[in-house]
């Protein structure tokens, strides 16, 4: 199994309900944060299933959706019919969608499963879609000297100021025996330090600057905000 399989079937990531909606709208809120107009136009890339995409929404002109999973992008194309300013998009729809026509791409907590090879082509579609002013946002990046025992520290402090504290200690351990600590083990989590994805913008045509806050709830991880650089 790969990780793209992996996110297109079932999974017990988040540990109940709660969870999830939690973590959905600490999400949502934090994209919202970044809108700079009601009248920008977002992509959220890899957006999971954005059950509070509403409220994204409802702060800019458009909102699309793209996630690589196509079961992920049924759900939402189920959940979004008919909502105003909610286009999900599938692999034809994200490559049709016009040059320089985007003023924000948020892009949180994907990285850690592309290879970096994909990650600068995806940077390369990322800067042609963007407008001269638009920016490119990537979040929750895990630096290589992070650790699982942070990511369980950040995981049970969410829980405790959420209430899941008990769900999350059984979710720990069911991740132990789950198909994501084998993926884990046999193909791990792209990393990047901060230096080196700084240069990889840079190299890819952004200015680049490392925000001092992170979207979600895991403050040992990274965001990165890039701007196309004035060709
Ligand atoms: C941890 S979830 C994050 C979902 C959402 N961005 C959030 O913050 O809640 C990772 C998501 O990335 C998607 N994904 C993985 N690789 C991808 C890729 N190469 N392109 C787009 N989406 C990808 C998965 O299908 C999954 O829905």
């Amino acid at each position: 199994m790969s990780w793209r399989e992996f996110w297109n079937r079932q999974n017990t990531i988040y540990v109940n309900d709660r969870h999830r909606a939690l973590h959905d709208d600490q999400v949502a809120r934090g994209i919202c944060g970044l809108v700079r107009t009601p009248a920008d136009i977002v992509l959220d890339y890899g957006c999971g299933d954005a059950s509070e995409g509403e409220t994204v929404a409802t702060k800019c002109a458009r909102l699309y959706l793209y996630d690589a999973a196509p079961t992920v992008r049924a759900r939402l194309r189920e959940r979004f019919a008919g909502t105003a300013g909610i286009e999900v998009l599938g692999e034809e729809g994200l490559a049709g969608v016009a040059d320089g026509a985007l003023d924000l791409i948020v892009v949180n907590s994907v990285l850690q499963y592309v290879p970096k090879r994909d990650f600068e082509a995806l940077l390369d579609g990322f800067r042609a879609k963007l407008n001269p002013d638009g920016r490119l946002v990537l979040a929750d990046i895990i630096s290589p000297d992070a650790s699982a025992l942070g990511d369980i520290g950040a995981l049970l402090g969410f829980a405790l100021r959420g209430g899941f504290l008990v769900a999350a200690c059984a979710g720990l351990v069911a991740t132990f025996f789950s198909d994501y600590r084998k993926l884990r083990a046999q193909f791990g989590l792209t990393r990047y330090g901060e230096d080196e994805m700084k240069a990889l913008l840079v190299a890819h045509g952004f200015t680049a600057t490392r925000s001092p806050v992170n979207i979600g709830h895991n403050q040992t991880r990274m965001m990165f905000e890039a701007r196309p650089e004035a060709k």
